[in-house]
């Protein structure tokens, strides 16, 4: 869309006469809206509160994994875990910086997250208990994941849409890393497929929560879906996730803990019980089980790379400084004192 807006020079501040008409006529044409496009003041609100939440949903998301990264029962899953973990802060930097395009900062969005005023996903206020939560969480949470992002991937927002390519292509390998975990221990000892299996009774519900409350009761998704920043509703998705779960739990060999599971030939999906959404509610108002100590310890963390940043930052300084390019006789000594 860039080539529309900008370049004119007829427009001296490289805004088109009718702005609006522009921005809708490209989202009709499914074209992308880019950074320095004229877009409505709503549109760049809406793409910053969602590119936020979902920056902090990863960095949060870190946390209860991470819990398990010292105790993995082998060099092998503790290499898979360290991985999924880093590929989680790399998501996060991404976000961050596709939010960043929209005219909002890294230290803006932080901050708004530590003193509560953005949100993270409710999914990481559950503890995981045991080393099958792992497993739990790749399949069914980074599976609900990918549910809800590959359509992102068509997001009218250009850097947004483009960061998700790659994050979805991490978030598959995360899915599966968390279906062969949970395959091991469900083929494993008794003690282990009850685990597992207890694992998954834990996660399945918060996991459809995932999707957002229900359609009727959603607060923006329908304008989002006009923007197409959204391609398809809460319910929707959600249904799609069921569907997709049922025949790999059935692999795997484990139960979904739902009686209400049934095929309905009708409609051709899953039927599935009732979500308790009370439950979410109180979780996303900051009652979950680990609500506090996520925040705690995501503000301790921050506050302890304190230091790396101010390193950063004195670093770029210094290569900013006039002379940058050329061999300075300060490099040079700094050169002999590191040899
Ligand atoms: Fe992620
Ligand atoms: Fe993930």
């Amino acid at each position: 869309m860039t080539s529309v807006l900008l370049g004119e020079g007829a427009q001296a501040a490289g805004e088109p006469a009718e702005p609006l008409a522009a921005f809708d006529r490209a989202i009709a044409a499914d074209e992308r809206i880019e950074p320095r496009d004229w877009m409505p003041d709503d549109y760049r609100s809406t793409l910053v509160r969602q590119m936020a939440q979902h920056a902090h949903s990863e960095i949060i998301g870190m946390q209860p994994e991470a819990n398990w990264i010292t105790r993995a029962p082998s060099l092998r899953r503790k290499a898979i875990l360290m991985a999924k973990v880093q590929d989680e802060a790399g998501h996060g930097l991404y976000l961050y910086s596709a939010a960043e395009t929209l005219g909002t900062s890294r230290d803006e969005l932080l901050d708004k997250l530590h003193s509560g005023r953005q949100k993270y996903s409710s999914i990481f206020n559950y503890p995981t208990l045991t080393w099958a939560d792992v497993g739990a969480i790749g399949w069914l949470v980074d599976g609900a994941a990918i549910t809800n992002q590959v359509p992102l991937c068509r997001c009218s927002y250009g850097p947004y849409a483009r960061a998700m390519i790659r994050i979805c292509k991490e978030e598959s390998f995360h899915q599966r890393q968390g279906f062969e975990l949970l395959l091991a221990l469900s083929r494993g000892t008794e003690a282990q497929h009850a685990m597992a299996q207890d694992a998954v009774d834990r996660w399945w519900w918060p996991s459809l929560m995932m999707f957002g409350p229900p359609d009727d009761e959603s607060a923006h998704s329908a304008r989002s879906m006009e923007w197409k920043i959204k391609r398809h509703s809460n319910d929707e998705l959600r249904q799609r996730f069921v569907d997709i779960c049922v025949p790999q739990a059935e692999a795997l060999g484990l139960t979904l803990p739902d009686p209400e599971l049934s095929w309905n030939e009708s409609r051709g999906h899953w039927d599935f019980g009732p979500i308790d959404w009370e439950e979410f509610r109180q979780v996303l108002k900051g009652n979950g089980p680990c609500n506090e100590e996520r925040l705690r310890r995501r503000r301790e963390a921050h506050e302890n790379g304190a230091w790396v940043r101010d390193a950063a930052a004195a670093y770029a300084a210094k290569n900013a400084a006039p002379g940058r390019g050329r061999v300075r006789e300060q490099d040079l000594t700094e050169t002999a004192v590191s040899a």
